[in-house]
């Protein structure tokens, strides 16, 4: 008889982990989902509300950089398979608060679950998620797109701890034959995500009728994905992934920042006066782009959510619960500490 799928997520209360653990519990109905998170401030219980009391899904709270809590919950819960999306993952903090918690988390973090998969037989896979901004900046007008084989070029210690931790998975494989896969993505939308980051962000701004502040000339280009796009993604690595591989995942979807402020001014019936243009953030990266051949052709994975549907979906959804961002403010504070920074630094008008 095949034995159970036991799925340990690390990270699954926050923006993507929340999206994936709903999705792989009804993906997989036979499969058991443990949960470790910190519950740091964009860690949010609420956003698993609908999945809480499922039998079939566990909550632990624990610090992944606390090696003995992490090897307590391998122990009792026995996993056959890995993912982990814990990680401080907000640029802006790792450049203004520092880079301590980073280090913490993304690189120790990442150590100390390699270490517990190496010594705990029966993990078939172990999926780390990644980021693209390991890549460093691709520069605008150029067609060039980041492969897996592009080197690491970090230029923020958000994307240097990144880099750390995926290059530990590639030595444990190498090394110990740890069944690891890395993934690269690129920056996803969609519900439930912390409203310090861009889209959450802006549409925040605009409920509460100020303006939207926007970094240097507005042209950087990131690529965009909904978030249920990569989980399905994720979820191929775990269950179909070449254990030492990576895998890059983009919806070819280029967008700069000032067109993503142009679509929420325009929900939200406003003009681009509304912008205000700040200073630059350091180490600032240009542009990026995926190209996601091999994980299309290796497994088979398709994007297929049309972004200006989901993007307004995205939207309603911020607009339609409220008291979810009541309750994520309540908790946490200011959304965006580092917003008076800004103030004072205009550098261009519109
Ligand atoms: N958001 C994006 O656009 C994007 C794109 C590519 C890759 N990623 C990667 O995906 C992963 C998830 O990103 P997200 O946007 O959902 O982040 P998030 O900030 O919304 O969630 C991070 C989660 O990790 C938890 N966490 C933080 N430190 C922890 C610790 N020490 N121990 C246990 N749990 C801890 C938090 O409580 C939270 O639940 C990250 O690894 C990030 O690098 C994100």
């Amino acid at each position: 008889m095949k034995s159970t799928v036991k799925i340990l997520v690390f990270g699954g209360a926050g923006f993507i982990g929340s999206n994936f653990v709903r999705y792989v519990l009804k993906r997989h109905p036979g499969c058991r989902v443990a949960n470790f998170d910190k519950l740091t401030y964009s860690g949010n219980l609420d956003n698993l509300k609908d999945v809480a009391r499922d039998r079939r899904y566990q909550f632990v709270r624990g610090d992944v950089a606390d090696k003995t809590a992490v090897d307590a919950t391998f122990k009792k819960f026995r996993p056959t398979h890995v993912i982990n999306f814990a990680a401080e993952t907000h640029v802006d903090r790792s450049i203004h608060v520092g880079a301590k918690e980073f280090i913490s988390t993304n690189v120790a973090g990442v150590f100390n679950i390699l270490e517990a998969v190496k010594s705990m037989p029966g993990v078939e896979k172990y999926v780390q998620v990644s980021t693209d901004e390991v890549y460093g900046s691709l520069s605008l007008g150029s067609r060039s797109e980041f492969k897996e084989t592009t080197a690491f070029a970090p230029n923020v210690p958000y994307a240097a701890t990144k880099a750390g931790g995926d290059m530990l998975c590639r030595s444990y494989h190498n090394t110990f034959g740890v069944p690891v896969v890395v993934t690269h993505c690129s920056n996803n939308y969609g519900p439930y995500q912390y409203p310090e980051k861009l889209i959450p962000f802006f549409v925040l701004r605009m409920i509460e009728g100020k303006k939207l502040p926007m970094y240097g000339d507005g042209k950087n280009v990131r690529d965009w994905i909904y978030v249920l796009d990569h989980c399905e993604a994720l979820r191929l690595c775990l269950f179909r992934g070449k254990a030492g591989e990576v895998y890059n995942i983009g919806a070819d979807n280029e967008m700069s920042n000032l067109e993503i402020a142009d679509l929420i001014l325009r929900m939200f019936k406003r003009d681009r006066s509304w912008i205000e243009f700040v200073k630059d953030r350091p180490g600032h990266d240009r542009r990026y782009a995926i190209d996601a051949s091999k994980i299309k052709k290796e497994l088979g994975w398709r994007p297929t959510t049309h972004f200006r549907e989901a993007f307004s979906a995205t939207i309603r959804w911020y607009l339609d619960n409220r008291e979810w961002i009541d309750r994520v403010r309540k908790r946490t504070g200011v959304f965006n500490p580092h917003i008076d920074l800004w103030k004072g630094h205009r550098t261009m008008s519109k």
